[in-house]
């Protein structure tokens, strides 16, 4: 895939209905210039995928999209099975994903195992007073949360965010953070790793109330009932659920669960 294909792959994620935006796939090329595929016929895109890299450690699967009309005909195993097998010669450990009801058969095929469900929330501003702007931001703290809260060093992607999202973040030193981008359908809350529901809490109030936003997303492992009790907190409600699913369930990846109060997105993990 290169930046020329962005418009064709937005065309692929309108027709299945995601939130992501051109912004979204020129981050993802960034990080992995060499890992973000499209399938061609005939000179149009008519399916895509995405691998971004945490280290040797931990690969993320993402945009697996086929067009509706060439679905259920190898091409999306094709470019999974390829980028396996990119990330394979790379020497990366472990492989994991968010798979929908659609993608789940295909996944399963190819050797995931589920390993628990991730829930995207949704609400609407809460009502509140801002009085966020105490803190500047430093990458290295909230890179140094993250990693404690999901186990492996994501600070390439937290750069990355930030640099393209400037100021939509909130964070308490040593305490927690929570960054946001803008989606095509709704504001995306997340990452977010917080020592406690509280911190967390007013962590993602701010956010909501500074962001240029009506709707929100939020996407939560309801494992982990302080996220949800949160999110309710605030006026989310549950709207859709996927499967976090990962390759080789024998290699784990080991942070602390109970810190993580928003994931970074379906293509991020
Ligand atoms: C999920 C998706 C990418 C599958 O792509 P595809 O090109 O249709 O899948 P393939 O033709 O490569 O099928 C791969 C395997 O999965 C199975 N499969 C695919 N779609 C399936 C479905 N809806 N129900 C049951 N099995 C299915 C096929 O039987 C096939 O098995 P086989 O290779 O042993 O015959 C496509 O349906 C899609 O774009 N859906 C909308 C977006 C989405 O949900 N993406 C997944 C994100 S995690």
């Amino acid at each position: 895939m290169q930046a020329a294909d962005i418009p064709a792959g937005m065309v692929l994620k309108e027709a299945a209905g995601w939130n992501q935006t051109e912004q979204d796939w020129a981050n993802l090329l960034a990080l992995e210039p060499e890992g973000c595929w499209v399938e061609e016929h005939q000179g149009e895109v008519v399916a895509s995928t995405t691998a971004v890299c945490y280290g040797r450690e931990l690969a993320w699967i993402g945009m697996v999209l086929v067009r509706p009309d060439f679905r259920r005909r190898g091409l999306g195993r094709g470019l999974v099975e390829h980028g396996l097998a990119w990330l394979e010669q790379r020497g990366v450990r472990q492989v994991k994903l968010d798979a929908t009801e659609n993608g789940l058969p295909l996944y399963e095929k190819l050797g995931f195992h589920q390993e628990g469900t991730i829930e995207r929330w949704g609400g609407a501003k809460p009502r509140g007073m801002c009085v966020y702007g105490v803190h500047e931001l430093e990458l290295g703290s909230i890179a140094a949360l993250d990693r404690e809260a999901v186990g492996v060093d994501r600070s390439r992607l937290l750069e990355k965010l930030i640099k393209a999202f400037p100021g939509q973040c909130a964070w308490e030193p040593k305490e927690g953070f929570v960054l946001g981008r803008p989606g095509s359908e709704a504001y995306f809350l997340g990452p977010c790793s917080a020592s406690d529901a509280e911190t967390a809490g007013f962590l993602i109030l701010q956010l909501t109330l500074r962001a240029a936003a009506k709707v929100f997303y939020w996407d939560l492992f309801p494992d982990q009932p302080a996220a949800a009790e949160t999110a309710r907190q605030l006026g989310f409600e549950r709207r859709r659920g996927l499967i976090r699913m990962a390759l080789r369930p024998e290699t784990s990846v080991s942070g602390r669960p109970e810190r993580v109060f928003a994931a970074a997105g379906f293509e991020y993990g």
